[in-house]
């Protein structure tokens, strides 16, 4: 018998990419463990959109070493942006691994093992094909939820972002090949299932004859078994009214919005090349408020890129009174080589950076805090997902819109329940709620 372990690091298309590897590995007769030192395949599936996420990844593979020298026949794979990015440098900082994998190579996994089995010598696959998405089937981490990818890559190079050098050009998979994923989860018993795309909103441009987002989500009425459709992310710039009007009319879309701002200041949105201005942002989710009842609404904000001033962080402060997020993630400019903003002038000072940070979590957080508040004796469907992992004697599950929301153990629900629960009371991260019998 033999074992593989993934580490996933960074975003949900990395989830989605580490399933899928592990159902290829099951394939060739592999077994899953969560325990690193039983395992005869590491696989680390790397994140490098910050500098953090690296340099606690090139710490990780450090500690890896040892491993290897108790097992001579154990191999560590490096799968995904950093593999991409860094590429033959991986085996320089780190010789102890065996294989480095790019984001556009994860159907060769098997046929890289072999290679490293048969020649004990480092392998590494980073081509970047951008004309085809391999179609490729994932073995699900959860029992009742499923990620489906979309799309693939990005088109946009906004000046801070490593992604589209890592990810490559924006490919979609065909309407029909989702739609027959879709179905297949279905039958599986996955009624809950997110769309994946570094931007969902340019889905099916590609193709040029007409479809868009807009048209897939369409094409996913009805399926039998799925109660929840998710999807994300957004780009302000390539979200439509016209898409806004399909995700309303369906009747298994949540109404949960992430739309990634980045800037309250227009002039900081012109430096990153987002191709929006805050009012132009500001219509779109008033547009989507209007026509989604209790729509959730997240975003994305980098503070300190550079040149931003505090009358441009004034502005971001300022739209998230005006925005009134759910919940912000929020994070330090962080600079990539490769990308334009990390050359540009008037880099922002660490320190400055950290206040900034700090001064928008907390009206974030009073924001959050007033929105859960509000939920406070009113009832919503939850899909229950399983004990809490604070407290031993709490179940979660979340709302439509994504909110956790945390109850008393019941002997009588089971993960995957779709249950109703009224809401007792409302934090700032996390709502508690009573099941309705
Ligand atoms: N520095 C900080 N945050 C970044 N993001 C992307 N690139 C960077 C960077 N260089 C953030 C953006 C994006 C989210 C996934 O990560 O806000 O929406
Ligand atoms: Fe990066 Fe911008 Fe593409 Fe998002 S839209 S992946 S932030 S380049």
């Amino acid at each position: 018998m033999k074992f593989y372990y993934i580490y996933t690091y960074g975003c949900q298309m990395n989830e989605s990419d580490s399933e899928r590897l592990a159902k290829q590995l099951e394939d060739s007769g592999y077994k899953a463990t969560d325990d690193v030192n039983q395992a005869d395949l590491i696989i680390l599936n790397t994140c490098c959109v910050r500098e953090t996420a690296e340099n606690k990844i090139y710490g990780r593979i450090g500690e890896l070493k040892h491993l290897k020298e108790k097992n001579k026949n154990l191999i560590i794979a490096i799968t995904g942006c950093m593999a991409q990015k860094n590429q033959a440098d991986m085996f320089k900082r780190a010789p102890h691994i065996d294989i480095v994998l790019g984001t556009h190579n994860i159907q060769h996994i098997n046929e890289m093992i072999a290679e490293v089995q048969r020649t004990h010598k480092h392998q590494m696959n980073i081509a970047m094909d951008n004309s085809v998405l391999p179609e490729l089937e994932a073995k699900p981490g959860g029992s009742f939820f499923a990620w489906v990818p979309i799309n693939n890559g990005c088109n946009k190079f906004c000046t801070y972002c490593i992604v589209p050098h890592v990810r490559g050009r924006e490919i979609s998979r065909p309407i029909s090949a989702i739609v027959e994923d879709v179905r297949r989860l279905g039958t599986q018993g996955y009624k809950e299932i997110t769309l994946l795309g570094q931007n969902v909103n340019s889905y099916g441009l590609d193709f040029k004859n007409g479809t868009d987002f807009g048209t897939l989500v369409d094409a996913l009425e009805g399926i039998p078994g799925i109660e929840r459709i998710r999807y994300m992310t957004s780009h302000p710039q390539d979200m439509t009214k016209s898409m806004i009007d399909a995700l309303a009319r369906s009747s298994v879309v949540v109404p949960q919005l992430h739309l990634p701002v980045q800037s309250g200041s227009n002039r900081i949105l012109k430096k990153m090349n987002r191709h929006y201005t805050v009012e132009h942002y500001l219509d779109l989710l008033s547009y989507a408020r209007q026509h989604i009842p209790d729509l959730t609404v997240t975003t994305d904000i980098i503070v300190g890129f550079p040149g931003e001033t505090d009358e441009d962080f004034k502005g971001t402060l300022d739209l998230l009174h005006k925005a009134d997020y759910d919940m912000a993630y929020t994070f330090i400019y962080s600079k990539r080589s490769g990308t334009p903003a990390a050359t540009m002038d008037e880099q922002v000072p660490d320190e400055i950076k950290k206040v900034r940070l700090q001064q928008l979590m907390d009206v974030q957080n009073e924001i959050s805090l007033r929105k859960n508040k509000a939920m406070e004796g009113k009832t919503y469907s939850l899909i229950v997902e399983g004990p809490s992992r604070t407290d031993e004697h709490m179940w979660f599950g979340r709302t439509p819109g994504n909110k956790m929301v945390l109850f008393p153990q019941d002997e009588e629900l089971h993960i995957g329940d779709t249950i109703k629960a009224r809401i007792v009371k409302g934090q700032t991260w996390v709502l508690y709620g009573t099941p309705i019998k």
